[in-house]
C-alpha cells in the first residue's frame, strides 16, 4: 500500500512558507509568478503535493520553491548569537532566510546553546521529532568540549559518573555523565539530560568554570567538519536516524 500525499491550496501552502499574506500570494498567481512542473498554476485555491521534491518541481518568481514542512536543519551555531526568539541579541534564526522567520509551524531550535556555547544545533519545525530528541525516555546523548579555567583536580570524572551530583538549587541529583579529559584544561563531557546551563554548573558544582563549550555530538551525528561557523543546512535522512542510533 502506498502511503497518501498531504495536499494542500497553493494560497495556504505559499502564505504558511512565509511568502506572503493570502492576498499577497494571490497577487504572485495573477502576475503568472508560480509554476509547477514546468506549467504556470493560474489558481490560488490549486491543491499542490507536499512533497520533499517540491523545490525541484515548483518555482516561484522563477525560483525554487522553499522546503515544505517538515524541515529540519543542522546549523554550526557560532559565538554571540542566541537561540531564543525572545532573548535580546542576534538570534540563530537571523542566520536562515528572512522569509523563514515568517513560517508556519515556526522553526526552532531542538534544546538551546548559549550564547557563548558554540557547535552542533537542530532546528526544526516538526514538532513530534523535537520531542522525541529531547524526551528523557530517549535518553538522546550530547556530547560537549569544554575548556576550563583550573586544571582537573582528578576526582571529576567519578563525581560526574556517580549519578549523586547535585545541581545548586536543584532537588534532584544528575544522571551518571561520561567526563573525559583532553588535558589539564579540557574535557569532553556526554550528558543525556538537558538541564538549564548544565555543563557549566556540573564544572562549576566540582569548583571550576567553563571558559569556552563547543558541542560537538548529538547521538551519533556528528557536527559535520565542512559546516563552518555560521553555516547551516538540511539535515538528511539519514542523519535523522543517526540521532537514535
Ligand atoms: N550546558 C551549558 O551549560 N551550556 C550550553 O550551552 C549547553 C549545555
Amino acid at each position: 500500500m502506498t502511503a497518501k500525499v498531504p495536499m494542500a491550496r497553493l494560497d495556504r501552502l505559499l502564505a504558511n512558507l512565509g511568502y506572503g499574506s493570502r492576498r499577497e500570494v494571490g497577487g504572485l498567481v495573477a502576475r503568472r509568478q508560480v509554476m509547477l512542473d514546468g506549467e504556470i498554476v493560474k489558481d490560488v485555491g490549486a491543491k499542490i503535493p507536499i512533497v520533499a521534491d517540491l523545490p525541484e518541481r515548483m518555482k516561484i518568481v522563477g525560483k525554487p520553491i522553499d522546503p515544505p514542512a517538515p524541515l529540519t536543519l543542522i546549523m554550526h551555531k557560532p559565538l554571540d548569537v542566541v537561540c531564543s526568539h525572545r532573548e535580546a541579541g542576534r538570534s540563530v534564526y537571523e542566520l536562515l532566510p528572512q522569509r523563514w522567520r515568517a513560517r508556519t509551524p515556526a522553526l526552532s531550535s531542538i534544546g538551546r546553546l548559549d550564547k557563548d556555547t558554540t557547535g552542533l544545533l537542530l532546528i526544526t519545525d516538526d514538532g513530534p521529532f523535537l520531542h522525541r530528541v529531547i524526551s528523557p525516555r530517549a535518553n538522546v546523548a550530547k556530547r560537549y568540549v569544554a575548556t576550563l579555567d583550573r586544571p582537573l583536580e582528578g576526582g571529576e570524572v567519578e563525581a560526574f559518573a556517580a549519578g549523586t551530583l547535585m545541581l545548586e538549587s536543584e532537588t534532584e541529583p544528575l544522571a551518571p555523565a561520561l567526563l573525559e579529559p583532553l588535558g589539564p584544561n579540557a574535557a569532553r563531557l556526554t550528558i543525556t539530560e538537558g538541564r538549564y546551563h548544565q555543563v557549566r554548573r556540573m564544572f562549576a558544582a566540582v569548583g571550576n568554570h567553563v571558559t569556552a563549550l563547543h558541542r560537538d555530538r548529538i547521538g551519533n551525528l556528528d557536527l559535520p567538519a565542512d559546516l563552518q561557523a555560521g553555516a547551516w543546512r538540511i539535515l538528511t535522512a539519514n542523519e535523522q536516524l543517526s540521532l537514535f542510533a
